[in-house]
């Protein structure tokens, strides 16, 4: 057993942390170990090396089909309580670790978001965290439908005695502070029921976090959210478009398409089951007839009980591109109907596991007129096949959501608590 050194130790107790993601494809759990971020150096915020070293070492992962999860919602309590079983024993028996806790990713169209802003008069002169906090409530307690549960509640400017611009206003003088904030929404169902999939499958969820605002903290760098970026998630069932801007996520959208729909079209074109199609996919698949050569051919399978046989890979990807073109249309289109396209000046960063495919960064390159990069996490410790693969970004955000939260909880002497669940209150 690789961990073996660490058998025994619980998430709930220690300085374990496990972020879960419930996709449309495959549910996936990391596994990680907190450790303070080293002293030496700070990057710029104050925080000692934030973004060199942000206090996360992965130790393992698990995975398993994920079943009962149709574009990021639950449609099968007990298919998807089976799948969550199913990855977190592989990532317990990985790592050796008794996982207990988690905190959950949620992504799907019902997320929506709410702009608002808060007011309050600073009874000191200075104002200090508490006064923050107080800001961020007032805002926050626009009246949400009751079939809504917030997520996030993401600040977007400060105004003291009324200048505006601030991004952090402790220690400022003033008396009056105003917060602009986005409220990030999901439907109150939806998030139970994803809830009562973990609790089933015996984990508490610590917290429910939307999977772009995890993912951007793994794979963005402060710089890239100030200068303005677009996150894109390409996962199995859905695209996840975030915007950054000015250091904050500005505005999101979730394209029903994804991974899958080139799956189907495959298993159409070619006439193979699914999972075959799948395998073809992940095997030979390429969005550009420009990258491949025109005598390859490629093996597939026809199924139960009928031979292989040959084919000429151009067929794949005649199938591919149009469908490809179609996705980075449809994002090019969402960029510049929302007027994003002057405001990304640092480009576009693409993470899912869609991505990995032959010609997707190409591709996105060319129809979108921006430069692209692979989505990566950085600044956290682990094995490369989470570390590098962007289609590990938002679950490995989700474990580090965790670690910070473990900072946030360490005592005078430097030794962690548990972490309490952000979830109480929640589903009265
Ligand atoms: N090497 C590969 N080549 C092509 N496609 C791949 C490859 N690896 C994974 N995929 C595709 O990526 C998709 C799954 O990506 P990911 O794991 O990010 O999705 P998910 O999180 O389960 O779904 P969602 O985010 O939509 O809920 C599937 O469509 C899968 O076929
Ligand atoms: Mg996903």
């Amino acid at each position: 057993m690789p961990f073996g050194f660490i058998k025994d130790v619980t998430a709930k107790n220690s300085r374990i942390v496990a972020g879960l993601d419930v996709g449309s494809t495959r549910v996936c759990v990391v596994v990680g170990e907190v450790c303070p971020p080293k002293k030496s150096g700070t990057n710029g915020d104050g925080i000692a090396g934030r973004e060199n070293h942000r206090g996360l070492r992965l130790i393992g992962m698990g995975y398993a089909p994920s079943r009962g999860i149709k574009k990021g919602v639950v449609i099968n309590i007990e298919q998807t309580v089976e799948s969550i079983k199913e990855a977190v024993r592989m990532a317990e028996e990985q790592t050796g670790v008794d996982i207990r806790t988690v905190t959950i990713g949620v992504t799907g169209s019902h997320i929506g978001y709410i702009p608002s802003q808060g007011v309050i008069a600073v009874k000191e002169k200075e104002i200090g965290r508490m006064d923050v906090e107080m800001v961020l409530d007032a805002a926050r307690a626009v009246a949400t439908p009751f079939d809504r549960e917030v997520l996030h509640v993401i600040p977007t400017e400060f105004i003291v005695n009324g200048q505006g611009g601030i991004t952090d206003p402790t220690g400022m003088a003033g008396i009056r502070l105003e917060a602009k904030v986005q409220i990030i929404t999901g439907s109150a169902s939806s998030i139970r029921n994803l809830v009562r999939c973990c609790e089933k499958a015996g984990l508490e969820a610590l917290d429910v976090v939307f999977q772009p605002v995890a993912a951007a903290e793994a794979v963005l760098t402060r710089d890239e959210k100030d200068l303005g970026v677009a996150l894109i998630d390409i996962g199995g069932g859905t695209t996840d478009i975030a915007f950054f801007h000015e250091g904050h996520m500005s505005h999101f959208s979730v394209l029903a398409v994804g991974g899958g729909n080139f799956t189907n079209d495959i298993a159409i074109g070619l006439r193979l089951p699914f999972q075959e199609a799948e395998q073809v996919k992940k095997g030979h698949g390429c969005t550009m007839l420009s990258m491949i050569n025109s005598g390859e051919e490629m093996n597939i399978g026809c199924g139960e009980g009928k031979p292989a046989r040959n084919i000429p890979r151009t067929h794949l990807v005649e199938i591919l591109q149009p469908r490809a073109e179609e996705l980075f249309g449809l994002i090019r289109d969402e960029i510049t109907g929302r007027g994003f396209h002057n405001l990304l000046n640092a480009g576009v960063v693409l993470t899912g596991g869609a991505v990995l495919m032959q010609g997707m960064d190409v591709m996105a390159e060319n129809i979108l007129a921006l430069p692209v990069r692979a989505g990566t996490a950085s600044g956290i410790e682990g094995p490369p096949d989470i570390i590098g693969n962007p289609s590990c970004a938002a679950v490995a955000g989700l474990a580090l959501r965790e670690a910070e939260a473990c900072f946030a909880e360490l005592d005078g002497n430097g030794f962690f608590h548990g972490i309490k669940s952000k979830m109480i209150g929640w589903f009265k």
